[in-house]
């Protein structure tokens, strides 16, 4: 049995005071509940050490959103694997398509950041999807397996045994323009296809695929109830406690 994944992207947004009390209001509400969903938060950078504090009590794990693809030293700005290791951070976003679109990242890139999470212990979110046009054009499966196989294929099966997969059309971010369930459905059973010919069936139906894209508690459980969905990478309904919480309780 996979186990399910709900992870809260907050990109840039939240003041410190925020999203600490973002993080309490979450943490009461997950009090009530009986161990859903492993529920992961992915702040910026400056609060990861108030969200691993926090997640000593275990109930949350905690993500980053970025990491660097050099191991250390003179690369200003940059925070590498095992930085992120050292505050107890568990996972990291990888190969968003926000990164890709404004910060340029490529595949190489993205290999390097996989590589690097991996070798120092943090899971890798390694995010997949088509544009708008790219759909439209009937292009949507070309362009997954060319992210999964570009990203994530190099790997040898014990390394990819660790990462999580997020299927987030580019044209369902941020848009309310979620993916239909039967969609999402459709494209998590073709990268298990693409995995199950790389990796063999075993480790493909191991690896966790989460949905991303205008999910939030009104649409979260007819998409997670579809075969194929572990759960979801959530990013404005995960600035809301209440919101983000029902969404795992969802899963
Ligand atoms: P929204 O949930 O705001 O559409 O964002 C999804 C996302 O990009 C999560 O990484």
């Amino acid at each position: 049995m996979r186990r399910k994944i709900v992870a809260g992207n907050w990109k840039m947004n939240l003041t410190f005071q925020e999203a600490e009390e973002l993080i309490e209001e979450i943490l009461e509400l997950l009090d009530e509940e009986n161990a859903p969903a492993e529920v992961v938060v992915c702040p910026p950078y400056p609060y990861l050490e108030l969200a691993t504090d926090y997640s000593e009590e275990g109930m949350i794990k905690v993500g980053a959103q970025n990491i660097s693809p050099f191991d250390s030293g003179a690369y200003t700005g940059e925070v590498s694997a095992s930085m992120l290791k050292s505050m107890g951070v568990s996972y990291c976003i990888i190969g968003h398509s926000e990164r890709r679109k404004y910060f340029n990242e490529d595949d190489k890139m993205l290999t390097a950041k996989v590589n690097q999470a991996l070798k120092h212990g943090i899971r890798p979110i390694f995010c997949v999807g088509e544009s708008l046009p790219e759909r439209e054009a009937g292009r949507h499966f070309e362009v997954v397996r060319s992210h999964v196989r570009h990203g994530l294929f190099h790997l040898d099966t014990d390394e990819f045994h660790k990462v999580i997969i997020a299927y987030e059309p580019v044209w369902a971010i941020g848009t309310g323009a979620t993916a239909t369930p039967e969609q999402a459905e459709e494209m998590h059973s073709y990268i298990r296809t693409l995995i199950t010919e790389r990796y063999g069936e075993e480790i493909a139906e191991a690896t966790i695929i989460l949905y991303g894209g205008s999910c939030n508690s009104s649409n979260a459980s007819e998409i997670f109830i579809k075969k194929g969905v572990d759960g979801g990478l959530i990013g404005g309904a995960s600035l809301k406690a209440d919101e983000f919480v029902s969404i795992c309780r969802k899963a």
